[in-house]
């Protein structure tokens, strides 16, 4: 997971040449999320394959960079399948997702998905409904929610635990009985995606290991026969202590040897997102206003959550940089503060509207731009935009390097 912060300072102060108002911008390094997903590519042992959860930046530079370099998407919703089959017609699609509509089940079916994560016992009646209609089978994961010994948990979990997603491993005789009933569908495997925010390698390793002790049961006991393991995503990314991130060689290993001990292993199917794009995303914000209140400072910069809501989501102050601009337009002393400790916040008229708190700065002056790093996942695709109806921020692709290497 590599930062090219000075290919991304070039850009940003291109931009502040091109603009006369503050700026406000994304910034994705293409080549460095191009180098991330081959490394991640490439660590995987055979029989291992990593699909991209494309709700985590759906971007199209983004999906055409990743295009060549993942097994295929996992969408989550009707407009992300349209969005993949308008432009990658031919690329291996999964599609997962609660509360899918009978017209989402029809177009997956309809567009030839490669499987289709089933929610419900409900959902798992509607879609064979909807095949028989069509005259196709349709290919079946049953997402699964149990709790398994040594499940640690995360900050964000999807399982484990009374949740909306998945079918609760005491349902599951009920869902092979209907599967045995409808000709219309083929199970292909099972589905876990217990957990986001996965930083612990070994405990990934073990959780994977619990997915593939269970289905093995579950096979055993019902006769099943399937042909891979959908272990989700979840691997996470270290925003509180940024130089400690999930160590991908150590879970390599780990997977690696969990495939050897067990030649039997069906093929186990990844489909990360935040893991993937977080590091080549950039937020950049200038500096507006410096303020003292109640015994704190304020930094109050352009731009805001409704950009980049990734902070409040995950609760967490989110690690930024401030690159000096020299440039200071008016006839009075430049705002600065020297050694503070800063909450940075943007235009939104809420107090909930805070990016970093308690940080530390060498340096921070009005004018100035204060750039936040991972910013490449969950950011701009799940933040709400429309709120107080401000600019966008711009939005800036800094390309691969070998043009070869994005194709659609
Ligand atoms: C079913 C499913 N798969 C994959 C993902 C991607 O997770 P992550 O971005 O943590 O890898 C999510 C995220 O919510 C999900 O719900």
């Amino acid at each position: 997971m590599e930062l090219r912060m000075e290919a991304v300072e070039r850009r940003l102060r291109e931009l502040l040449d091109e603009t006369s108002e503050p700026l406000c911008a994304y910034v994705y390094d293409l080549e460095a999320l191009r180098r991330h997903a081959a490394a991640v590519t490439a660590a995987l042992p055979p029989r291992c394959e990593l699909f991209y959860a494309i709700k985590a930046n759906s971007d199209l530079p983004v999906l055409r960079t990743l295009a060549p370099l993942v097994a295929g998407f996992e969408v989550s919703s009707g407009g992300e399948l349209a969005w993949v089959r308008e432009h990658f017609a031919d690329a291996p699609v999964i599609f997962s997702g609660p509360g899918k509509t009978d017209e989402e089940l029809r177009l997956a079916i309809r567009s030839g998905v490669e499987a289709i994560h089933v929610e419900s016992l409900n959902e798992l009646r509607r879609l064979a409904w909807l095949a028989n209609a069509q005259g196709r089978q349709a290919p079946v994961l049953l997402r699964m929610n149990l709790s398994l010994p040594g499940l640690a948990a995360t900050t964000l979990m999807m399982g484990g635990k009374p949740t909306p997603f998945g079918i609760p491993a005491d349902q599951l005789p009920h869902a092979l009985h209907l599967l045995r009933d409808a000709p219309s569908l083929r199970l292909r495997g099972f589905h876990f995606h217990l957990l986001s925010h996965q930083l612990d390698a070994a405990a990934h390793v073990e959780l994977i290991a619990g997915y593939a002790a269970q289905v093995r049961d579950w096979c055993r006991e019902h006769g099943l026969s399937i042909d891979h393991i959908n272990v989700g995503g979840g691997i996470g990314v270290n925003y509180r202590e940024p130089a400690r991130q999930f160590d991908l060689a150590a879970f390599a290993d780990g997977l690696r040897r969990l495939c050897e001990r067990d030649p039997s292993l069906p093929r186990l199917r990844f489909e990360c997102g935040r893991y993937i794009t977080a590091a080549c995303g950039y937020y950049a914000m200038q500096v507006i206003d410096l303020k003292h209140a109640f015994g704190r400072d304020y930094v109050v910069a352009r731009g805001g959550t409704h950009h980049f809501r990734t902070p409040p989501a995950q609760g967490h102050s989110h690690p930024f940089t401030v690159l000096p601009v020299e440039h200071w337009p008016y006839p009075w002393e430049r705002p600065a503060l020297s050694d503070a400790t800063v909450n940075v916040v943007g235009q939104l008229c809420t107090p909930k509207d805070v990016l970093a708190f308690d940080a530390p700065v060498t340096r921070v002056r009005a004018g100035d731009l204060v750039v936040f790093p991972f910013a490449g996942a969950y950011a701009w695709h799940i933040s709400h935009q429309g709120f107080l109806r401000h600019p966008a921020p711009r939005q800036e692709f800094l390309p691969v390097e070998d043009e070869h290497a994005a194709a659609e």
